[in-house]
């Protein structure tokens, strides 16, 4: 029985998410900061797997823990998948969300909305401490939009255009965009991955 989970995220936003979804696996859910772990990672990956996977084993080897960890960003079909893993990174680190989100809008200036496909992908990785790994992968289909929209969420949200609801993620409440995000459906899935193993 595993009654302690490290998620190795600084982020109290992405810690309450988790503890929502992960709650009926009956382990106590740690952040970095409540472990008391400051490690510095190399997130080097060339793709969220690798990522996820790098950070998810480097915080088990600390830590001899169960240690999940989340990898995530923006696919955009016309840009070749930009800036998929490097969404954080786009134009800097330090760059504001209105500049990244104007900069994507002007690059598909011209293109028609069949053309303008994107997706948000989360994958979360467990590494055991006997060295078994796991991951998770959810997406979350939409468009480019034209112009920001929308106040909630974060990142490239208010850009984040989904046609069969009529609005950007930016403006959904938390509990729908939980429900239908990438990060809410790689959680569920890991979710039911860990009670498989907890429980053989
Ligand atoms: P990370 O997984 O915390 O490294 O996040 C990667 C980056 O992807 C974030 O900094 C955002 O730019 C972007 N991103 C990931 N998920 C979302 C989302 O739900 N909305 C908006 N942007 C996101």
């Amino acid at each position: 029985m595993i009654n302690q989970i490290i998620f190795a995220t600084g982020n109290e936003g992405k810690m309450k998410e988790i503890r929502l979804i992960l709650e009926d696996l009956g382990a106590e859910i740690l952040s970095l900061k409540d472990a008391g772990i400051d490690i510095e990672i190399q997130e080097d990956g060339k793709t969220f797997e690798e990522n996820a996977v790098i950070k998810a084993r480097e915080v088990m080897r600390a830590t001899g823990a169960l240690v999940l960890a989340d990898d995530s960003g923006l696919e955009i079909d016309y840009l070749n998948g930009e800036p998929g893993v490097y969404s954080a990174r786009y134009l800097g680190e330090d760059t504001s969300y209105r500049i990244k989100n104007q900069n994507l809008i002007d690059r598909l200036e011209g293109v028609p909305d069949e053309q303008r496909t994107a997706r948000f992908v989360c994958v979360i990785a467990a590494a055991f401490p006997d060295g078994r790994i796991i991951t998770a992968r959810g997406a979350i289909e939409g468009i480019i939009g034209y112009e920001e929209r929308g106040e909630g969420g974060f990142g490239y949200d208010p850009i984040f255009w989904l046609p069969e609801y009529g609005c950007s993620t930016a403006e959904l409440t938390m509990e729908k965009k939980n429900e239908l995000s990438h990060r809410g459906k790689a959680l569920r899935e890991m979710k039911n991955e860990l009670k498989k193993v907890l429980e053989a």
